[in-house]
């Protein structure tokens, strides 16, 4: 594993290469370039975060469970959201991702929208070697749907100066919240926890993607560590998320309409975009809507029996989110 995130948790830290090794197993393509890099995407910097929460979830009903099927739904997961990821970067025409070159740059745009149908297919199938019911086979499904309608609601709201904070909300719930909520729901379900038990973990979920989200989109206006410029990456593509949106609804949003309406933005407009979404609270206002979704997301983690589990939790929460605050 490359990433260090799991160093303090051994036995994470093995079940997530068993992951690894079963992602890796299961990926036959029937050109080995291809195979390879889909290969080193597994392997790669991911933090393997939605795999870790299948597994910490696991743990929240019965211990005799069958760990094996466990690790396949957590590798399944992790394949949905690869694969994501590789039309992400298909859609955002990026060379890199994680520092690593993507699919779209090695091998072309079609072959990498091939690539990343694929991975959701290979989903669908490993799903079919664990789900428990039919009825969770159609939850799977159900919230796939979920994720790309949001990203087809964050597609159509490009560039809309109206785009109001409940469609933002709606839009992230579904691209990036709504995979939280699945990964921590399988593991509770697979471990035969109890409803409740289980409605909990999957709010876990909800809370925990959406403010990971909205931190991602806070990070969009920080200065690039490399570059120490501001990236504003989703601005400049017309994706107006949180803070901008608080932005708007400030004094100071006809000034920063009028700079969102050019046609091509330069370095003094990007600027002057990150001076404004700051001066005018749209930053702050931005970080207290994701707070409050970190509050929420350990009130109801203490709602849950208080075991190893919940503390890995709470621990990977706080160690992902220090550095924003
Ligand atoms: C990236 O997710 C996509 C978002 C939802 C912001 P991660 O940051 O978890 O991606 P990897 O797998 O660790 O690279
Ligand atoms: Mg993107």
């Amino acid at each position: 594993m490359k990433t260090t995130i799991w160093n303090k948790f051994p036995d994470l830290e093995k079940e997530l290469e068993q992951v690894q090794s079963i992602i890796t197993d299961e990926i036959q393509v029937p050109e080995a370039n291809f195979e390879q890099g889909i290969e080193q995407l597994v392997t790669g910097n991911g933090k393997m975060l939605r795999a870790a929460l299948v597994l910490i979830s696991g743990h929240f009903g019965k211990v005799t469970v069958d760990r094996q099927k466990l690790l396949k739904a957590a590798a399944s997961i992790e394949v949905i959201h690869l694969a994501s990821l590789v039309h992400d970067d298909v859609i955002d025409q990026s060379d890199l991702r994680r520092g690593e070159s993507t699919l779209n740059s090695q091998f072309g745009q079609r072959e990498a929208i091939y690539l990343g149908d694929y991975l959701f297919t290979k989903y669908f199938e490993m799903l079919l070697d664990y789900a428990p019911s039919f009825d969770n086979l159609r939850y799977n499904v159900e919230s796939m749907k979920d994720v790309l309608f949001g990203e087809l609601a964050q597609d159509v709201s490009k560039f809309d100066l109206d785009r109001s904070e409940q469609d933002y909300f709606d839009s992230i719930q579904g691209k990036t919240a709504e995979l939280f909520k699945v990964a921590m729901g399988d593991g509770a379900i697979l471990s035969q926890a109890d409803q409740s038990t289980i409605q909990v973990a999957e709010k876990i979920g909800l809370n925990f993607g959406m403010a990971f989200q909205i931190r991602d989109d806070l990070l969009d206006f920080e200065p690039d560590v490399e570059t120490e410029k501001p990236t504003l990456h989703d601005a400049s593509e017309g994706v107006y998320t949180l803070p901008v949106i608080e932005a708007l609804k400030t004094a100071d949003a006809p000034q920063l309409k009028k700079i969102l309406k050019k046609d091509q933005l330069d370095k003094a407009d990007l600027k002057q975009i990150v001076e404004i979404v700051s001066d005018s609270g749209g930053m702050k206002a931005a970080r207290q809507i994701y707070d409050q979704y970190l509050d929420d997301a350990f009130h109801l983690i203490a709602k849950l029996p208080q075991s190893e589990s919940t503390a890995i939790l709470k621990t990977i929460i706080s160690e992902l989110f220090q550095s924003s605050k």
